[in-house]
């Protein structure tokens, strides 16, 4: 076993089992690959960020009702199957407003506004005409940043986390874009 508790094609399969809805499943890919790049650009460990933003939405279907257990039942999942205590801790931070808990370490914040912002990034590329994400500029994620009547779920005070990673928002637009194109097959957004 890896120093994570999980690896990464067991990881998947989890996905596979707990979230049905390819739209969910894309989601949190798209929230891995955004992690990754977030930790390469800050040196931290893209594994376990990685990780980590894969699996954070794993109970959504049996939380979604309840958003105070979202997180929560995750970690009792993954804390069955032995997967590293930090990774389970930045599940829960994702979630830290409904669970009472607070944000401490740069990775609950990465996956706080990263997890965010893929919401923003897949709404502006779908009123693209051609619909690919290779065709977003960073400057137009940027300007809906501001236009807070589209995409209105999309917590912009949680993007906003980006700065406690010491990274100004088109900085942060830019890296979570990139990473994001970067699978743009599997997020089927070509
Ligand atoms: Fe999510």
């Amino acid at each position: 076993m890896n120093d994570y508790g999980i690896a990464r094609d067991n990881a998947l399969k989890l996905l596979e089992q707990y979230l049905h809805q390819e739209n969910l499943r894309k989601h949190c890919l798209a929230t891995e690959a955004v992690m990754r790049g977030l930790a390469k650009r800050l040196d931290q460990d893209e594994e376990m960020w990685a990780l980590a933003g894969l699996l954070h939405d794993l109970d959504y279907n049996e939380t979604k009702d309840d958003i105070t257990r979202h997180g929560l039942v995750t970690a009792k999942i993954l804390e069955e199957k032995g997967v590293r205590g930090e990774i389970i801790d930045a599940i829960k931070a994702h979630n830290a407003e409904n669970l009472g808990i607070t944000r401490t370490k740069p990775i609950h914040f990465a996956i706080t506004a990263g997890e965010t912002i893929t919401g923003l990034i897949v709404a502006t590329t779908l009123i693209y005409p051609d619909k690919k994400i290779k065709s977003v500029k960073p400057k137009s994620i940027v300007k809906r940043m501001g236009e807070t009547s589209f995409a209105r779920n999309v917590s912009r005070s949680k993007i906003m986390l980006c700065e406690k990673l010491g990274l100004a928002l088109p900085d942060f637009v830019n890296i979570c874009l990139n990473s994001m194109a970067e699978i743009d097959k599997d997020l089927g957004l070509v």
